[in-house]
Order: structure tokens, then sequence, then C-alpha cells
């Protein structure tokens, strides 16, 4: 009996230490670590979205991270930084207070994804965080850890994870009905989708030859460019234009051509938009019509692309937490032509100009929040065409 007691301490030691032991090697290991010997990998990631994901990196999600847990008494505080911060999923830091959990999506949360679960409505990345990374490859041999090939990453499922269904925010009243943002569902059937075009063939175009200790190869470029660059940008959309006189008036016929993103445009967080911004301009080049001033929401809907919510009292437009349905949504769906029609005096036109501008926040966000950043505040060029009168 009593050896049996001894032996039963004996054992719950052994698993104490094993515990302890197994936390170790649970542990997510930071970027610098990695950097040793990833070193341009490390250079392109530091410099991505990936890793100012966090609201001490990202004065926009700082803030609108904030308002959302205001809003909903906290009730999104966990629900937000399962994407932003996933390292606290790992840790239970998830009051964001260490260095590792502020990396935000940094390299071992992509490296140690081995699955994916099938709950549309929960958290479906399983992390299996150690000395084991997960990788494209099938015949790697690494130093100081070890790599197994994994199918995630043949498809790009790997980022279907966090750039997937948006469903359920705690504080929505749709009944899980209302997705705010779904870039792989947008994706799965476009025709780039079917040629085996995924998310990393457009956003890790491949990048000049690599040093993983002195050992040369081509790697995928981990600086995963979206919205947040202004080149990236320019590869979505083309424009047509086509003017016409008739009876005193130009009928300008404008197609706007979602190519170059395999989603919508803009796709993503609510918050973004894109717009056409049209003059028209006489011999001085001085502005004769114009189709926005101020505004472009108000003053030309039509020429505005983006998603707008009603909350549950029906006040638009409603914060995506806040959201019960959607009032409109015009993005650009992957491969539409979107037509629209502008009519306006030809008196003294001698030329017209069509812009499709991008924000990554309205401006009107931006002030609630004091954010004075120029990257937030910019209008980018997406595309642009212009035409010339016969007449004048
Ligand atoms: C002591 C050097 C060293 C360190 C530190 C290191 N690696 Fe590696 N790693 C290598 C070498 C060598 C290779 C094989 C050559 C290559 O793929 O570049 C490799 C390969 C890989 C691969 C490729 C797998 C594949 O399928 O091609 C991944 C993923 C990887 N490392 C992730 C990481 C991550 C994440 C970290 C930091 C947590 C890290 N490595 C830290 C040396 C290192
Ligand atoms: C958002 C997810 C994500 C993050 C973050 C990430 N990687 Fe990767 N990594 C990938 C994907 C996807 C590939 C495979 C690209 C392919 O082969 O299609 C890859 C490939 C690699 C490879 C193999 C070489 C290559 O490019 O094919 C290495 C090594 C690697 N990553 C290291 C790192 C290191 C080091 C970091 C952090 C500095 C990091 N990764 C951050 C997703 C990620
Ligand atoms: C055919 C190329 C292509 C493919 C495939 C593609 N994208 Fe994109 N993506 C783009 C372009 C071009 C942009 C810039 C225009 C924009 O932001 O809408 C972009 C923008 C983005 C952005 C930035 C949006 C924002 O508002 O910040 C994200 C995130 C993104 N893509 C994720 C993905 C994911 C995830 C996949 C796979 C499911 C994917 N993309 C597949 C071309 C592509
Ligand atoms: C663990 C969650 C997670 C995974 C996995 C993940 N991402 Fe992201 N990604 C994010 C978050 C969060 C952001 C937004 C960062 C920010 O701006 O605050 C983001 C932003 C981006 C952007 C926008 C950058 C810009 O300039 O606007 C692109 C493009 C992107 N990811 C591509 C990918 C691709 C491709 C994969 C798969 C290889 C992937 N991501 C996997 C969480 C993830
Ligand atoms: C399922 C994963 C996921 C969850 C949950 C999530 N996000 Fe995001 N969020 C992303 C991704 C991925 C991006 C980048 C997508 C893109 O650029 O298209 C992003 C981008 C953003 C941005 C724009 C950041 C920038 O740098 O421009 C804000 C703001 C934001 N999210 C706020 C929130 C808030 C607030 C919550 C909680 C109510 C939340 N997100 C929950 C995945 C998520």
């Amino acid at each position: 009996m009593r050896n049996c007691k001894i032996i039963q301490s004996l054992i719950t030691v052994l698993c104490l230490v094993n515990t302890v032991a197994a936390q170790e090697s649970l542990k997510i290991e930071s970027a610098i670590t990695c950097k040793e010997c990833h070193e341009e990998i490390y250079d392109e990631w530091v410099n991505s979205q990936h890793a100012r994901s966090t609201p001490l990196k990202n004065t926009l999600f700082a803030n609108v991270y904030r308002l959302s847990q205001e809003d909903t008494q906290g009730q999104t505080k966990l629900y937000c930084i399962r994407c932003h911060a996933p390292v606290s999923q790992i840790n239970g830091d998830v009051d964001l207070k260490k260095d590792i959990t502020n990396e935000g999506v940094t390299c071992d949360v992509c490296h140690t994804i081995t699955n994916l679960t099938n709950h549309p409505n929960n958290w479906p990345n399983m992390y299996e965080p150690g000395l084991v990374k997960q990788g494209p490859s099938k015949d790697t041999e690494a130093v100081g850890h070890k790599v197994v090939f994994s199918p995630l990453f043949e498809n790009s499922r790997l980022c279907s994870g966090c750039h997937g269904d948006m469903l359920d925010i705690p504080g929505t009243r749709s009944c899980g009905n209302l997705t705010i943002c779904d870039t792989d569902f947008e994706w799965q059937s476009t025709v780039q989708a079917v040629e085996g075009k995924s998310c990393v063939n457009c956003h890790m175009t491949r990048g000049p030859d690599q040093i993983a200790i002195k050992e040369k190869k081509s790697h995928f470029r981990h600086d995963f460019s979206g919205a947040y660059s202004p080149v990236m940008l320019q590869k979505a959309v083309d424009l047509t234009l086509d003017i016409k006189e008739f009876e005193g008036e130009i009928i300008a016929n404008l197609e706007v051509l979602n190519v170059g993103a395999a989603h919508l445009v803009p796709t993503g967080p609510p918050a973004r938009m894109a717009f056409i911004k049209i003059t028209a301009l006489d011999q001085a080049e001085t502005v004769v019509w114009t189709n926005f001033i101020e505004n472009p929401v108000k003053e030309d809907p039509f020429g505005v692309f983006h998603i707008v919510f009603a909350n549950i009292a029906g006040k638009v437009p409603s914060m995506p937490w806040l959201a019960s349905r959607i009032v409109k949504d015009t993005r650009l769906r992957p491969g539409e032509t979107r037509r629209l029609v502008y009519k306006f005096p030809a008196s003294g036109v001698k030329k017209v100009t069509v812009k499709l501008l991008y924000r990554l926040a309205p401006s009107a966000l931006l002030d609630r929040f004091e954010i004075t950043d120029e990257t937030l505040k910019t209008a980018y060029r997406m595309a642009q065409v212009e035409a010339f009168t016969l007449s004048q």
C-alpha cells in the first residue's frame, strides 16, 4: 500500500517534469530566432502587415479593437485577437503583454499550423508549436529544427483560417447569416483558382535566392503585399473609357474590370473603399465638371465600390460588430466588368480623365480616432485612363 503511494507520487513527479518539458517545447519561437538563418525572409516579413497586426503595432487596429470592445461590453476582446494576435491562442496571453504575442502573425504561427477544423464558426487553426516546422517541401533537411511537409501549403489552405469566413462577431444580431469578410470563399470559384492560382501565387511571388546557412535556394517572398502596397493595388483593376458627344452633352462610357485580384475589390475589412474620380477639363486644363467635390459616397454612390451595413435600429453605416444586415455591396466581383455612364455638358470640354482611387479607411473614421498617418490618409491610384473630345 505504502509502496504503491510512493510509486504514485513518483509517477506524479515524473508527470510534472514531463509536462514542464512538454510546455517548454510547445513554445512559439520568436522570429528573431529564425532570422539567424532565414535572414531575407525575416526582412520581408518584418515589413509586412503580418508583423503589424496587433494593437501595439497598428494604430488603426488598436482603435477599432478598443471601440468594438466598448460597444459590446468586452465581448470582442478574445474574438478579434485569435487572428490579429494568434500567439495569444497558444500562450494564453490575452492581455497582449508579452513581446512574442505582439509579433502578430509571426513565422511560427504559420509554420506550426498542423490542421484546420471544419467548424465554420469556430476558430479553425490548430497549432503544434515546437521544433518541428510545417513547410512546403517534401525533401528538405534543416538545421536546428525539423521540417515536415504539410499539404496545407500546397493550395493556400493555410491562409483560410484567418482570411476565411468571419461570421458571428460577438455583438452582431445577424444569427450567423452575415459574412463580414471572406477572401478565401471569394477566391474559391474564380477562374484563377480553377487554373490552380492560389493566394501564394499572387501574394508571395518568388524572391531572389536566399541563404539559409549558406545553402542557396530561391524562396517565396514573405512580404505578403496587399492593399498597403501601391504596386499591388495597381495590379487589380483595368479601366476603359469611350466618350461620345450628343446634343450638347458628353456621354462617357466607362468600364471597370477586376482583372488582377482573384477576389472582390476591395476584399477584407469593410473599412476599405474604391471610388471613381472623373474630371472634364478645358483647353487650359481647368476642371469644368467632376462627379463629386467632397464625398463620393453621397455625391456619386454608383461610382463607389464598398460594403455598407445597418445595425438593428436601422442606423447606416453600422460598425461590423453591431451590424444586422447588409444595406449595399457594390464591391467588384472577381472577373466582373462594371459599366458606368456619366453625362455632362460638352461645352468647353477638351479632355476627360478617370481615376480609380482607393482608401484603406474612410476619412471620417480616421478623424474620429485622430489618426494622421499619411499611409492611411492617402487615396491611392489603382488605375487611370483619359480621352479627348473631337469638336473643341
Ligand atoms: C540554425 C539555423 C536555422 C534556424 C535558427 C531556423 N532554421 Fe529553418 N531551416 C534551416 C535550414 C538550413 C533549412 C533548409 C534550407 C531552406 O529551406 O532554406 C530550413 C528550412 C526551413 C523551412 C522550410 C521547410 C520547407 O518545406 O521547405 C521552414 C518552414 C523553416 N525552416 C522555418 C523556420 C522557422 C519558423 C524558424 C524560427 C522559429 C527557423 N526555421 C529557424 C535552418 C534554420
Ligand atoms: C502568413 C503565413 C506565413 C508566415 C507568417 C511565414 N511564412 Fe514562411 N512560408 C509560408 C508559406 C505559405 C510558404 C510556402 C510558399 C510556397 O512554397 O508555396 C512558406 C515558405 C517558407 C520557407 C521555405 C522556403 C520557401 O519560401 O519556399 C521558409 C524557410 C520559411 N517559410 C520561413 C519563414 C520564416 C523564417 C518566417 C518569419 C520571418 C516565415 N516563414 C513566416 C507562410 C508563412
Ligand atoms: C490573381 C492574383 C490574386 C490572387 C490569386 C489572390 N489575390 Fe489577394 N490581392 C490581389 C491584388 C491585385 C490585390 C490588391 C487589390 C485589393 O486590395 O483588392 C489583393 C489584395 C489582397 C488583400 C488586401 C486587402 C485589404 O483590404 O487589405 C488580401 C488580404 C488578400 N488579397 C488576400 C488574398 C487571399 C487570402 C487569397 C487566396 C484565398 C488571395 N488574396 C488571392 C491579387 C490576388
Ligand atoms: C494566423 C492568421 C493569419 C494567417 C494564417 C494568414 N494571415 Fe494574412 N493577415 C492576417 C491578419 C490579422 C492581417 C491584417 C494585418 C493588419 O493589417 O492588421 C493579414 C493581412 C494580410 C494581407 C494584407 C497585406 C496588405 O498589404 O494589406 C495579405 C495580402 C495576407 N494577409 C495574405 C496572406 C496569405 C497569402 C496567407 C497564407 C499563406 C495568410 N495571409 C495567412 C492574418 C493571417
Ligand atoms: C478570422 C480572422 C479575423 C478575426 C476574427 C478578425 N480579423 Fe480583423 N482582419 C483579419 C484579416 C485577415 C485582416 C486583413 C485582411 C485584409 O487586409 O483584407 C484584418 C484586418 C483588419 C483591420 C484593418 C487593419 C489595417 O491594418 O488596415 C481592422 C481595423 C480589423 N481587422 C479589425 C478587427 C476587429 C475589431 C476584429 C474583432 C471584432 C477583427 N478584426 C477580427 C482577420 C480577422
